[in-house]
């Protein structure tokens, strides 16, 4: 068996159950090299229990998961450092400068001191951070605190980057910003991406493929981006309503 390596992230029929209440239900995905897929679901979809199938923090209770060719609950060693993740809030170390948070993963992966530095400062230039390198968190503005846990995620150059509501905890403008920010840097290093998102607009602007997940977690619809109304146009409006209906209209509590 030779596993295809332009798939990333291969979600196999899973199901999770916790006792006898199913969580996710009969779940395939498959997400290729430099692919980014958005999932757009309710509260209580399985959308975090999805990303914790992809990190190891879960196994299935039936079906198979792999991220770049590994499975995460078994091999979890064979995964450290592979998959860079920024959350809605940005979790940095706050007695870490901007450049010590940057750092993190790398020490993790045990780079060389010269690399670390190197590479750090590198993807903070990156966000436009080059002269706050030496600033802490509580120095930086929210947005800023954002970019920098976005070059931390970046730095490792994982086979994947997960995003769990990451930008909706800013404001619109700084939103924006960081969108293409985030967009401008996977196309730079053909990043494989995972978006969860309630923001229906922004899993249209970020991903290639979007996700309609209902409960429990499985697949209502599958969009290609492309082929869809780009957002901001008028037509995107009538579109977004369509979806939100879909997404509310399967409220199963
Ligand atoms: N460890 C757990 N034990 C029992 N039920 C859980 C556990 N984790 C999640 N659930 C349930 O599984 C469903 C999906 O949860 P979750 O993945 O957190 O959804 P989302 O992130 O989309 O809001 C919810 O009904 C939640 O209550
Ligand atoms: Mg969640």
């Amino acid at each position: 068996m030779s596993p295809d390596k332009r798939i990333v992230v291969d979600v196999d029929n899973v199901t999770v159950r916790f006792k006898s209440f199913v969580a996710v239900e009969g779940l395939s995905l498959q997400i290729a090299k430099g692919e980014r897929v958005a999932i757009l679901g309710r509260t209580g979809a399985g959308k975090s229990t999805l990303l914790n199938l992809l990190v190891g923090n879960l196994a299935p209770t039936a079906g198979k998961v792999r991220v770049a060719g590994a499975d995460p609950f078994s091999e979890h060693q064979a995964l450290q450092g592979r998959i860079g993740m920024a959350f809605q809030s940005p979790r940095l170390v706050p007695w870490r400068t901007a450049l010590g948070n940057v750092k993190l993963g790398l020490e993790i992966l045990r780079r060389s001191k010269a690399e670390q530095d190197r590479t750090a400062r590198q993807w903070l230039e990156q966000v436009h951070l080059g002269s706050a390198v030496d600033l802490y968190p509580s120095q930086l503005s929210g947005g800023m605190r954002q970019r920098v846990s976005l070059a931390r995620a970046f730095a490792i150059e994982p086979d994947l980057i997960l995003l769990d509501e990451a930008f909706s905890a800013l404001d619109e403008v700084t939103a924006a910003d960081l969108r293409n920010e985030f967009l401008r840097l996977c196309a730079q290093i053909e990043m494989t991406s995972l978006i969860v998102t309630h923001n229906i607009e922004e899993a249209f602007i970020l991903a290639d493929r979007v996700i309609l997940l209902g409960r429990p977690a499985k697949i209502l619809k599958t969009f290609v981006a492309s082929e869809e109304p780009a957002p901001g146009t008028a037509d995107f409006v009538a579109f977004r309503e369509t979806i939100h209906k879909m997404i509310v209209g399967n409220a199963s509590s």
